[in-house]
Protein backbone atom coordinates (compact mmCIF):
# COMPACT_ATOMS: atom_id res chain seq x y z
CA UNK A 1 0.00 0.00 0.00
CA UNK A 2 1.45 3.18 -0.83
CA UNK A 3 0.31 6.91 0.17
CA UNK A 4 -3.05 6.41 -1.34
CA UNK A 5 -6.56 6.21 0.16
CA UNK A 6 -7.78 2.25 0.17
CA UNK A 7 -11.38 3.41 0.35
CA UNK A 8 -13.54 5.11 -1.91
CA UNK A 9 -15.37 8.50 -0.77
CA UNK A 10 -19.37 7.66 0.61
CA UNK A 11 -21.51 9.46 -2.29
CA UNK A 12 -24.72 10.72 -1.68
CA UNK A 13 -27.70 9.76 -3.82
CA UNK A 14 -26.74 12.58 -6.26
CA UNK A 15 -23.71 11.39 -6.81
CA UNK A 16 -21.45 13.71 -4.47
CA UNK A 17 -18.93 13.17 -1.66
CA UNK A 18 -21.24 12.85 1.61
CA UNK A 19 -19.43 13.51 4.91
CA UNK A 20 -15.99 13.22 5.01
CA UNK A 21 -14.28 9.79 5.98
CA UNK A 22 -12.23 9.55 9.67
CA UNK A 23 -8.59 9.29 8.32
CA UNK A 24 -5.89 7.35 9.78
CA UNK A 25 -2.49 8.10 8.55
CA UNK A 26 0.26 5.70 9.50
CA UNK A 27 3.98 6.00 9.24
CA UNK A 28 5.76 3.31 8.82
CA UNK A 29 8.93 1.37 7.09
CA UNK A 30 6.18 -1.66 6.56
CA UNK A 31 3.52 0.05 4.22
CA UNK A 32 2.91 -3.49 3.34
CA UNK A 33 1.24 -4.40 6.71
CA UNK A 34 -1.76 -2.19 6.21
CA UNK A 35 -4.73 -2.44 6.21
CA UNK A 36 -3.77 -6.17 7.15
CA UNK A 37 -6.70 -7.29 9.44
CA UNK A 38 -8.47 -3.95 9.23
CA UNK A 39 -9.14 -4.88 5.73
CA UNK A 40 -12.15 -7.46 6.79
CA UNK A 41 -14.77 -8.06 8.61
CA UNK A 42 -16.34 -4.93 10.12
CA UNK A 43 -13.50 -2.70 9.45
CA UNK A 44 -12.93 -3.60 6.23
CA UNK A 45 -16.50 -3.04 5.28
CA UNK A 46 -16.05 0.49 6.66
CA UNK A 47 -13.07 1.39 4.61
CA UNK A 48 -14.84 -0.10 1.50
CA UNK A 49 -18.07 2.02 2.33
CA UNK A 50 -15.96 5.29 3.35
CA UNK A 51 -16.87 5.60 6.93
CA UNK A 52 -13.06 5.26 7.10
CA UNK A 53 -10.13 5.72 5.01
CA UNK A 54 -6.45 4.40 5.69
CA UNK A 55 -2.88 6.28 4.13
CA UNK A 56 0.48 5.32 4.88
CA UNK A 57 3.48 6.96 4.88
CA UNK A 58 6.38 5.00 3.69
CA UNK A 59 9.36 5.89 5.57
CA UNK A 60 11.82 4.45 3.12
CA UNK A 61 10.57 7.02 1.01
CA UNK A 62 11.98 9.66 3.09
CA UNK A 63 15.62 7.56 3.66
CA UNK A 64 18.93 9.38 2.89
CA UNK A 65 21.29 8.49 0.25
CA UNK A 66 21.98 5.77 -2.61
CA UNK A 67 20.51 3.18 -0.10
CA UNK A 68 17.58 5.43 1.13
CA UNK A 69 18.85 4.87 4.97
CA UNK A 70 16.66 5.31 7.39
CA UNK A 71 18.18 4.25 9.98
CA UNK A 72 21.88 4.57 12.30
CA UNK A 73 23.86 3.83 15.57
CA UNK A 74 22.74 5.12 19.20
CA UNK A 75 24.83 7.82 19.99
CA UNK A 76 26.51 7.01 23.31
CA UNK A 77 26.88 3.59 21.71
CA UNK A 78 24.11 0.31 22.39
CA UNK A 79 22.51 -2.00 20.74
CA UNK A 80 20.45 -1.67 17.78
CA UNK A 81 19.56 0.81 15.52
CA UNK A 82 17.59 4.30 16.00
CA UNK A 83 15.43 5.66 13.63
CA UNK A 84 16.86 9.21 12.14
CA UNK A 85 15.32 12.06 13.33
CA UNK A 86 15.97 13.86 9.24
CA UNK A 87 14.41 10.56 7.94
CA UNK A 88 10.98 10.76 10.47
CA UNK A 89 10.75 14.17 11.01
CA UNK A 90 9.99 15.04 7.05
CA UNK A 91 7.76 11.81 6.86
CA UNK A 92 5.44 13.44 9.72
CA UNK A 93 5.40 16.58 7.70
CA UNK A 94 4.15 14.60 4.64
CA UNK A 95 1.21 12.89 6.93
CA UNK A 96 0.11 15.85 8.52
CA UNK A 97 -0.56 18.12 5.20
CA UNK A 98 -1.84 14.44 3.82
CA UNK A 99 -4.64 14.32 7.41
CA UNK A 100 -4.52 17.71 8.80
CA UNK A 101 -5.54 18.75 12.20
CA UNK A 102 -5.64 14.88 13.66
CA UNK A 103 -3.92 14.18 16.94
CA UNK A 104 0.29 12.47 16.00
CA UNK A 105 0.62 9.43 18.28
CA UNK A 106 3.99 7.13 18.71
CA UNK A 107 3.36 3.69 19.64
CA UNK A 108 6.03 2.58 22.31
CA UNK A 109 6.15 0.79 25.51
CA UNK A 110 7.12 3.93 27.37
CA UNK A 111 3.62 5.73 26.33
CA UNK A 112 0.42 6.51 28.29
CA UNK A 113 -1.57 3.12 28.33
CA UNK A 114 -3.93 2.88 26.35
CA UNK A 115 -7.89 3.10 27.39
CA UNK A 116 -11.15 2.88 26.16
CA UNK A 117 -11.76 6.67 26.81
CA UNK A 118 -8.40 7.66 24.97
CA UNK A 119 -10.12 5.72 22.33
CA UNK A 120 -13.64 7.13 22.48
CA UNK A 121 -12.39 10.35 22.25
CA UNK A 122 -9.83 10.00 19.16
CA UNK A 123 -13.20 8.41 17.53
CA UNK A 124 -15.23 11.10 17.97
CA UNK A 125 -12.48 13.41 15.97
CA UNK A 126 -11.24 13.60 12.48
CA UNK A 127 -9.07 10.70 12.58
CA UNK A 128 -5.14 9.98 13.77
CA UNK A 129 -1.75 10.20 12.56
CA UNK A 130 -0.17 7.65 13.81
CA UNK A 131 4.33 6.51 14.12
CA UNK A 132 4.84 3.21 14.25
CA UNK A 133 8.80 3.11 14.78
CA UNK A 134 11.09 0.07 14.58
CA UNK A 135 14.30 -0.77 16.11
CA UNK A 136 15.32 0.53 19.20
CA UNK A 137 12.86 3.76 18.49
CA UNK A 138 13.48 7.29 17.44
CA UNK A 139 15.57 9.77 17.94
CA UNK A 140 14.26 11.75 20.67
CA UNK A 141 14.20 15.24 18.79
CA UNK A 142 11.93 14.53 16.20
CA UNK A 143 9.33 13.19 19.80
CA UNK A 144 10.33 16.81 21.68
CA UNK A 145 10.18 18.87 17.39
CA UNK A 146 6.39 17.97 17.18
CA UNK A 147 3.50 17.41 19.85
CA UNK A 148 3.53 14.09 19.92
CA UNK A 149 1.70 11.45 22.04
CA UNK A 150 3.22 8.22 22.90
CA UNK A 151 0.84 5.60 23.70
CA UNK A 152 1.83 2.12 24.84
CA UNK A 153 -0.89 -0.78 24.29
CA UNK A 154 0.48 -2.72 27.28
CA UNK A 155 3.79 -3.67 29.44
CA UNK A 156 5.22 -5.74 27.09
CA UNK A 157 7.40 -5.29 23.84
CA UNK A 158 6.50 -5.95 20.16
CA UNK A 159 9.13 -5.49 17.21
CA UNK A 160 7.50 -3.00 16.05
CA UNK A 161 4.77 -0.17 16.54
CA UNK A 162 2.79 -1.57 13.53
CA UNK A 163 0.81 -4.02 15.01
CA UNK A 164 -0.07 -1.64 18.04
CA UNK A 165 -1.22 1.09 15.54
CA UNK A 166 -3.67 -0.92 14.00
CA UNK A 167 -4.60 -2.23 17.47
CA UNK A 168 -5.71 1.47 18.24
CA UNK A 169 -7.20 1.93 14.53
CA UNK A 170 -9.25 -0.99 15.19
CA UNK A 171 -10.64 0.06 18.47
CA UNK A 172 -11.49 3.43 17.14
CA UNK A 173 -12.47 2.62 13.95
CA UNK A 174 -15.61 0.17 15.66
CA UNK A 175 -17.17 3.05 17.48
CA UNK A 176 -17.27 5.31 14.31
CA UNK A 177 -21.23 5.71 13.59
CA UNK A 178 -22.24 2.91 10.89
CA UNK A 179 -19.78 0.72 11.90
CA UNK A 180 -21.14 -1.46 14.73
CA UNK A 181 -24.62 -3.49 13.49
CA UNK A 182 -25.60 -2.36 16.87
CA UNK A 183 -25.09 0.23 18.98
CA UNK A 184 -26.36 -1.49 22.17
CA UNK A 185 -23.87 -3.80 21.96
CA UNK A 186 -21.19 -1.07 22.40
CA UNK A 187 -23.18 0.73 25.49
CA UNK A 188 -22.75 -2.81 27.18
CA UNK A 189 -19.46 -3.98 26.27
CA UNK A 190 -16.24 -4.23 28.87
CA UNK A 191 -14.49 -0.80 29.86
CA UNK A 192 -17.97 1.14 28.24
CA UNK A 193 -19.33 1.76 31.78
CA UNK A 194 -16.31 1.12 33.86
CA UNK A 195 -16.44 -2.19 34.71
CA UNK A 196 -15.39 -5.62 32.54
CA UNK A 197 -18.45 -7.21 30.66
CA UNK A 198 -20.70 -9.95 32.55
CA UNK A 199 -20.53 -13.33 30.50
CA UNK A 200 -22.71 -14.31 27.95
CA UNK A 201 -24.22 -17.74 27.23
CA UNK A 202 -25.99 -19.18 24.13
CA UNK A 203 -27.93 -22.43 22.73
CA UNK A 204 -27.55 -25.72 24.03
CA UNK A 205 -29.69 -24.48 26.91
CA UNK A 206 -27.17 -27.41 28.78
CA UNK A 207 -24.12 -28.27 27.09
CA UNK A 208 -21.57 -31.05 28.51
CA UNK A 209 -23.31 -30.56 31.76
CA UNK A 210 -23.12 -27.14 32.08
CA UNK A 211 -26.46 -25.12 32.06
CA UNK A 212 -27.23 -21.34 31.28
CA UNK A 213 -28.28 -19.16 35.00
CA UNK A 214 -31.44 -19.96 35.06
CA UNK A 215 -32.10 -16.00 35.40
CA UNK A 216 -31.44 -15.54 32.06
CA UNK A 217 -34.43 -17.80 30.49
CA UNK A 218 -36.69 -16.41 33.55
CA UNK A 219 -37.52 -13.17 31.22
CA UNK A 220 -37.60 -11.13 33.74
CA UNK A 221 -35.66 -8.18 32.10
CA UNK A 222 -35.13 -6.15 35.57
CA UNK A 223 -33.68 -9.75 37.06
CA UNK A 224 -31.26 -10.21 34.12
CA UNK A 225 -30.44 -6.73 33.95
CA UNK A 226 -29.56 -6.51 38.09
CA UNK A 227 -27.65 -9.98 37.58
CA UNK A 228 -25.62 -9.03 35.10
CA UNK A 229 -24.72 -5.96 36.93
CA UNK A 230 -24.10 -7.85 39.83
CA UNK A 231 -22.02 -10.58 37.52
CA UNK A 232 -19.80 -7.57 36.07
CA UNK A 233 -18.95 -6.31 39.66
CA UNK A 234 -17.78 -9.48 40.79
CA UNK A 235 -15.61 -10.16 37.48
CA UNK A 236 -14.27 -6.59 37.76
CA UNK A 237 -13.57 -6.97 41.83
CA UNK A 238 -11.97 -10.08 41.05
CA UNK A 239 -9.98 -9.61 37.99
CA UNK A 240 -9.26 -5.50 37.88
CA UNK A 241 -10.02 -3.95 41.39
CA UNK A 242 -8.01 -1.00 39.79
CA UNK A 243 -11.21 -0.23 37.52
CA UNK A 244 -13.81 -0.09 40.33
CA UNK A 245 -12.05 3.33 41.70
CA UNK A 246 -14.76 5.51 40.85
CA UNK A 247 -17.80 3.23 39.82
CA UNK A 248 -21.10 3.83 41.67
N1 LIG B 1 6.00 -0.83 20.25
C1 LIG B 1 6.67 -1.84 20.81
N2 LIG B 1 6.06 -2.29 21.90
C2 LIG B 1 4.95 -1.53 22.05
C3 LIG B 1 3.89 -1.50 23.00
N3 LIG B 1 3.85 -2.32 24.04
N4 LIG B 1 2.93 -0.58 22.84
C4 LIG B 1 2.98 0.28 21.81
N5 LIG B 1 3.93 0.31 20.89
C5 LIG B 1 4.91 -0.60 21.00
Amino acid sequence: MGQHSTSDQPRDSAGTNSTPPWRATVITLLPDCLPGPLGVSLAGQALKDGIWALEAVALRDFGIGKHANVDDTPAGGGAGMVLRADVVGPAIEAARLQNPNTPVLYMSPRGTPLTQTMVEAWSKGPGLTILAGRFEGVDQRVLDAHDIEEVSIGDYVLSGGEVAAMAVLDACVRLLPGVMGQPQSLAEESFSNGLLEYPHYTRPRSWQGRDIPDVLLSGDHQKIADWRRAEALAITEARRPDLLKGVK
